[in-house]
């Protein structure tokens, strides 16, 4: 099935538990009988992201994202399915059947860019450690106040003043060099077949991922020459944009703090961590991406920037904020003193001062508005407007009218203009738009509410006899409210039959799968009927069919998500006894299937009108008023219905 036995694939599921992998990229807190947390696939501040440890799924009340836990690694690793069966196989340690030739060797290659990496560190720190040549990199070291500690949990290392130290050694080490080329560790050089160590004389800064192999370096000199740092270059493992340098060694630190703080540099990482931060991650000198945003999102829900004074107003770090705050990261920017960067600041202050440097850390919004009316010159009438007309631009990005309007007060007295005024100003350029169309900053995107449900969408599945006769008569207006809940029901019923075998058996010899009217909910009933089959237990025996496994079971990806949604939706949740609770939904499909028999005699009645089939028109009045007297009889009329 899909590419896999489905032992494999029972067995990869069995040791994949939905809350320990989904805990690797999202941060979940339990709430009763689920894990909760900020949703990683669509933007959004309050969650509404759920996990099942008890049913091994997932859903997401916000975006409608959800199934089993090979879905979830689908669409977070954005693979394909035997992909994902692959990354979870991995992490579980279980070996599956090898892929095709090419997935094998694209395998092999990185594995061998891994390797390389991970020998070069060691390299550059056995070199760092014991050679003689290494004096001067230790003695600087030591200047800049790091620990051996700090320096062996960093990996720092030292690269030799030498064309082919490292070269030599790893090459040694059977390292070929196609693969040094590759991981851009040695550059070609002017011999064909010849080339040489691009790191030489310089302090290592290993670059890891996330779970901390390997991927870049980055090399610092010991003096004031130029290029202060050399980095890797891009290569199939190491992408700037991609990673945050320190991550493998902050990612618990930040969901400690439920915050990551961003420093530039690597030296300011590393110095922080030695003094107690163990938040503080680096963007490895390059404007902040959507996809290291979305990392962080993964661990925490609110970052701070803490970098050096002039950086942090120059354009693309601001507009690096406003992607950190586009995910869904609440964003907080500290003012390091001017001319120190959080390094110079520990070392100057110790850790009481970057302490202070962040509990001091203003809320984005506020950075914004300092930065526009800061901009101005406020002894000149021309400049206070000029600055008050920028930050109407940054007021009108507020989301919250009352936000909106405190924020305006406060900058109108600092401004010393009047509020009423401002205030006029941020209105006609939110009710224009054209702030938030400009910049999907903080809060532009999710959070806002969401299109009321289709109230009495005609035309459900099922529906058979939508959008004939009359348009929009009260009649198809009870009758959609009547599918709704039908339908509402049948969601309800799958969730139970899961819950009990008992329930199972009921509605399968009530009504049996082709009695849901939603041709999804019909899939998810054959599934189940299959699955306890399969499981060879009959009747209302065995235990309840596996929800996982149902939607395992299900062919599309679109039905799986939808029917994740139907396992862990809330309607209908506590009430009890499950038998007694599908008792009533069965009822609610009883009286829907009274009242759809009801409609098509009184059409066909109304067709035949004075066609002379005497006969014909006798038996089906009588067969409707026994069906209305029963009606009557067992169920209470609809409210809106005559
Ligand atoms: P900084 O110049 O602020 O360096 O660059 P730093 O980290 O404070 O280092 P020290 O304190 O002088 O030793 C910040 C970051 O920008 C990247 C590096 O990631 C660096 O840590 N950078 C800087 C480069 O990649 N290349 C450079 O030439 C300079
Ligand atoms: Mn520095």
């Amino acid at each position: 099935m899909r590419g896999y036995s489905e032992d494999v694939l029972s067995e990869v599921r069995a040791k994949s538990d939905i809350v320990e992998v989904i805990s690797g990229y999202v941060a979940l807190k339990q709430a009763g009988r689920t894990y909760k947390g900020l949703c990683p696939f669509h933007t959004e501040k309050t969650p509404s992201f759920v996990v099942s440890p008890e049913k091994q799924l997932f859903h997401c009340f916000g975006c409608g994202a959800g199934g089993d836990v090979f879905s979830f690694v689908m669409k977070a690793e954005n693979v394909g399915f035997a992909e994902a069966v692959r990354i979870l196989a991995d992490r579980a340690g279980i070996a599956i059947e090898e892929g095709s030739q090419e997935t094998r060797e694209a395998r092999e290659r990185l594995r061998a860019l891994y390797e390389a990496n991970e020998a070069a560190c060691e390299y550059f720190q056995r070199v760092l450690a014991e050679s003689p040549e290494a004096e001067n990199a230790r003695a600087y070291l030591k200047r800049r106040g790091l620990v051996d500690e700090i320096v062996g949990k960093f990996r720092l290392g030292y690269a030799l003043p030498s064309w082919d130290a490292l070269l030599k050694a790893l090459t040694k080490n059977k390292i070929p060099k196609e693969v040094l080329l590759e991981a851009g560790l040695v550059i070609p050089g002017k011999d064909p077949g010849s080339c040489y160590d691009r790191f030489r004389a310089r302090l290592m800064f290993p670059i890891c991922d996330s779970s901390g192999r390997v991927i870049g370096f980055g090399g610092r000199v010991l003096d004031d020459s130029v290029p202060k740092y050399l980095n890797s270059p891009e290569t199939t493992l190491f992408k700037k944009g991609k990673n945050l340098y320190g991550l493998h060694l902050a990612k618990d630190g930040i969901r400690k703090e439920s915050a990551a703080v961003i420093v530039e540099g690597y030296m300011d990482a590393i110095a922080a961590h030695q003094h107690g931060f163990g938040h503080v991650v680096a963007s490895l000198g390059t404007a902040l991406t959507e996809e290291q945003a979305r990392t962080l999102r993964r661990y925490a829900p609110g970052v701070v920037i803490a970098y050096d004074a002039d950086a942090a107003g120059a354009t693309a770090t601001v507009r690096g904020m406003e992607i950190l705050a586009g995910a869904g990261l609440i964003v907080r920017v500290a003012s390091l003193p001017a001319g120190e960067d959080p390094d110079a600041t520990v070392r100057r202050g110790g850790a009481e001062a970057l302490a202070r440097v962040l509990a001091d850390a203003k809320p984005l919004i506020d950075y914004k508005l300092h930065l526009a009316v800061s901009s101005c010159d406020r002894s000149t009438v021309e400049g206070r407007v000029n600055a008050a007309r920028e930050a109407a631009r940054v007021l009108a990005t507020i989301e919250s009218a009352v936000e909106r309007s405190e924020y305006t007060r406060k900058v109108a007295s600092e401004l010393e203009i009047d509020p009423d005024a401002l205030n006029k100003d941020v209105e006609a350029i939110v009710r224009a738009g054209g702030a938030r169309a400009e910049q999907p900053g903080p809060g532009g995107r999710g959070g806002r509410p969401r299109a009321p449900a289709r109230l009495g969408a005609p035309g459900a599945p099922g529906d058979r006899n939508a959008g004939s006769r009359h348009t929009k008569s009260e009649d198809d207006i009870a009758r959609s409210g009547e599918m709704m809940k039908v339908l509402e029901a049948e969601k309800i019923l799958l969730r139970l039959m899961a819950e009990s075998r008992e329930v199972q058996t009921t509605v399968l010899s009530e009504v049996g799968p082709d009695g849901f009217h939603d041709p999804r909910h019909r899939e998810i009933a054959r599934a189940m009927a299959e699955q306890t089959a399969d499981a060879g237990t009959e009747g209302e025996e065995g235990p309840a069919a596996e929800p996982s496994k149902v939607i395992g079971a299900l062919d599309d990806e679109e039905t799986r998500r939808y029917a994740a949604g139907v396992f862990l939706g809330q309607a209908g949740e506590g009430q009890g006894d499950p038998v007694k609770a599908a008792r009533d939904c069965l009822g609610v499909l009883r009286e829907h299937g009274l009242r759809e028999r009801i409609r098509e005699i009184e059409q066909e009645l109304a067709s035949l009108g004075n066609t002379g089939e005497m006969e014909r028109s006798r038996d089906l009045l009588a067969e409707l008023w026994s069906l209305r007297a029963r009606l009557s009889r067992e169920f209470q009329p609809f409210s809106g219905t005559r």
